[in-house]
């Protein structure tokens, strides 16, 4: 949180860059020269509306998807379209939009797909009771399966998954995605605890401004998969643009598509 005393020097580390990133659906560029670093120990947050290109982002770090241009750095080392699994050994979880957790499989064994590439067995077991200790919910559901979980659920079950990996940087598409107000602060709340007591870092991209800059400590708002604008998120908070187009404006209908392109600078 902004509020917080200064960091230490170690976390003004730079864990992940992004240097001039293209990506593109076919003829479509969703990502426009990028560029974006995230330090050790914080929660970084790209703010931006439907299709800005988020999803995009993260896919492109995590190697889901290849870009045209530019480079991704993790911790030093040139991951740009590495292979995904190799990525996640790295240190390096997504997870998803939508969750995406094995409908089929149970809780448990949905946690321990997450730990797959980990051979320390027993560590594997703590972690599991430490994650439960997070969302107690899923130890009471552990043996059903994760597809009768509610949406809330399954987001909590895919976070879980993704700390079975032991990540040193965790990325988190949109967690507020179709959960109720009351749902999307709890998740917040436990995923600013993990940061604290873990050290996680987290790249968090969010629709939800209000909950993402609150949580967040840097922050970056995406607008036709370019950053316009990027701040520690206390001066976020404060600047008009931000006010306006993100964080519930009182006049029902000013935050349209229309008015929304007209915007041309930000301050
Ligand atoms: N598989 C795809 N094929 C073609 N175009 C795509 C594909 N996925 C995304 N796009 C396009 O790329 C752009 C960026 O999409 P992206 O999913 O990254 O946005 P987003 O910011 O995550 O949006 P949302 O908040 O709705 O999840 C959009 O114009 C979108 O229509
Ligand atoms: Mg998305």
């Amino acid at each position: 949180m902004s509020a917080a005393p200064a960091l230490p020097a170690a976390q003004d580390e730079v864990v992940l860059r992004l240097a001039n990133i293209e990506s593109s659906y076919g003829p479509i560029k969703a990502i426009r020269g990028v560029s974006l670093q995230v330090r050790r120990g914080e929660i970084a947050t790209v703010l931006g509306s439907n299709g800005a290109g988020k999803t995009t982002i993260l896919k492109t770090i995590s190697g889901i998807i290849d870009p045209r241009k530019g480079s991704v750095h993790f911790q030093g080392q040139d991951i740009t379209a590495h292979d995904p699994a190799a990525i996640v050994r790295r240190g390096l979880s997504h997870v998803p939009e939508g969750r995406e957790v094995f409908p089929l499989l149970s809780v448990r064994d949905n946690l321990l797909m997450g730990a797959y590439t980990r051979p320390d067995r027993d560590a594997v077991a703590r972690d599991m009771e430490t994650v439960y200790g997070y969302f107690p919910i899923l130890a009471e559901r552990r043996d059903q399966d994760a597809g009768l979980l509610s949406g809330g659920q399954q987001q909590m079950l895919a976070i879980s998954r993704a700390l079975m990996a032991r990540p040193e940087l965790i990325l988190l598409d949109e967690p507020s995605l179709g959960l109720s107000p009351r749902l999307t602060k709890e998740i917040f709340e436990i995923v600013v605890r993990i940061n604290r007591e873990r050290g996680t870092t987290i790249l968090l991209v969010e629709q939800n401004a209000n909950m993402a800059l609150n949580a967040s400590d840097y922050g970056y708002v995406l607008e036709n998969g370019r950053i316009v604008m990027e701040d520690r998120c206390a001066a976020l908070r404060e600047k008009d643009d931000i006010k306006e187009f993100y964080l519930g404006m009182r006049d029902a209908g000013v935050r349209g598509e229309r008015r929304w392109k007209k915007k041309k600078t930000w301050r």
